[in-house]
């Protein structure tokens, strides 16, 4: 565990740190861990990760962190990068720009789904299913050109981070060889007008994205702007985003960040939460504190299994949710 979380109160139960919390959760579902679920195999090189990790962590709004279990190993974030992608694309972008050709609802399918693109006319249904993560790194392009959207997507993240967060190039070149679903929804996507940039470019920012490896430590850290209304996580006086910029991405992880399971996810967590086939989930408490948790096999909707037994327990433990 962390030192610098020792000592971090749980609000709601006065008796406990916040620590002792995840430390407790780690230790009543480590014995599950690998027992049931599958880890990613579409991707050749997450395939033989051993679904028996498991980590968690945390960062306060005001910085005070702690982890359990491998809350210091790294692994793919995967779609959890979408996040950044957003955030970064939202920097740059004014409303109109960016959400003209991408939406804000759930969508109700796969994450990988190519059904209601044709029925909406290439346009996805939000940022966080892989068209509209497609779409956002077709903007950053746009921005930044081809080489210079990766350089950057590493180098904001890093900043957020406070240390150095690099590409696995090997994770990035295996999904660019078995992509195919993904490049059918670009090229799908430029048909209707909806990829300005030529689509070798724009999966290529889109597989690298995907391949940032970091742990959970440095996810909560990365993401803490979302608990801290928009505010950098090592600058207070200075915004990543803008206050209704951290509440608009909330609520589109809330809504859309873990895909067909949102739904259930609001029920039984109550947090705007985002997920990555890597086995990562990043939870959001606005205002108190950003949680992760990693746990490398998957239920049918992609999620990670024991992360999200992980993020309900939490909550039950903390009383911490927006509802
Ligand atoms: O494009 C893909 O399929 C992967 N690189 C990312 C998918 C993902 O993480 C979905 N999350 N649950």
């Amino acid at each position: 565990m962390h030192a610098k979380g020792r000592g971090v109160c749980c609000p709601h139960n006065a008796g406990m740190t916040l620590t002792h919390i995840l430390e407790q959760i780690v230790a009543d579902l480590k014995p599950q861990a690998g027992q049931s679920g599958q880890v990613a195999d579409y991707i050749p090189a997450l395939a033989c990760i051993s679904p028996s990790h498991f980590g968690m962590a945390l960062r306060t709004a005001e910085g005070e962190q702690c982890m359990a279990g491998e809350g210091d190993v790294p692994f793919s974030v995967q779609s959890i990068s979408k996040v950044f992608s957003l955030t970064l694309a939202m920097r740059h972008l004014t409303e109109a720009q960016m959400w003209r050709r991408i939406g804000v609802e759930p969508s109700g399918t796969a994450f990988n789904s190519l059904i209601q693109l044709e029925l909406e006319s290439g346009k996805p249904r939000n940022p966080f299913i892989n068209a509209g993560a497609i779409g956002v790194a077709d903007r950053l392009v746009t921005v930044y050109g081809a080489q210079g959207a990766k350089t950057a997507l590493r180098e904001f993240v890093s900043d957020l981070c406070g240390e150095a967060i690099a590409f696995d190039d090997e994770v990035a070149a295996s999904e660019a060889a078995t992509g195919f679903r993904n490049e059918a929804t670009a090229n799908f996507m430029k048909s209707f007008g909806q990829i300005d940039n030529p689509v070798a470019d724009v999966l290529d920012v889109y597989f690298h994205q995907c391949a940032l490896r970091m742990n959970c430590l440095q996810l909560a850290t990365a993401l803490s702007y979302l608990c801290r209304d928009g505010r950098h996580p090592h600058r207070d006086e200075e915004n990543v985003v803008s206050n209704k910029q951290a509440r608009r991405i909330n609520a589109l992880m809330l809504t859309c960040g873990t895909y067909d399971a949102a739904g259930d996810v609001a029920f039984s967590i109550g947090l705007p939460c985002k997920s990555g086939v890597g086995g990562g989930i990043v939870a959001v408490v606005p205002d108190r504190l950003t949680l992760a948790v990693w746990s490398p096999a998957l239920d049918a909707t992609g999620n990670s299994l024991l992360g999200m037994k992980a993020l309900e327990m939490f909550v039950a433990r903390t009383g911490l949710s927006v509802f």
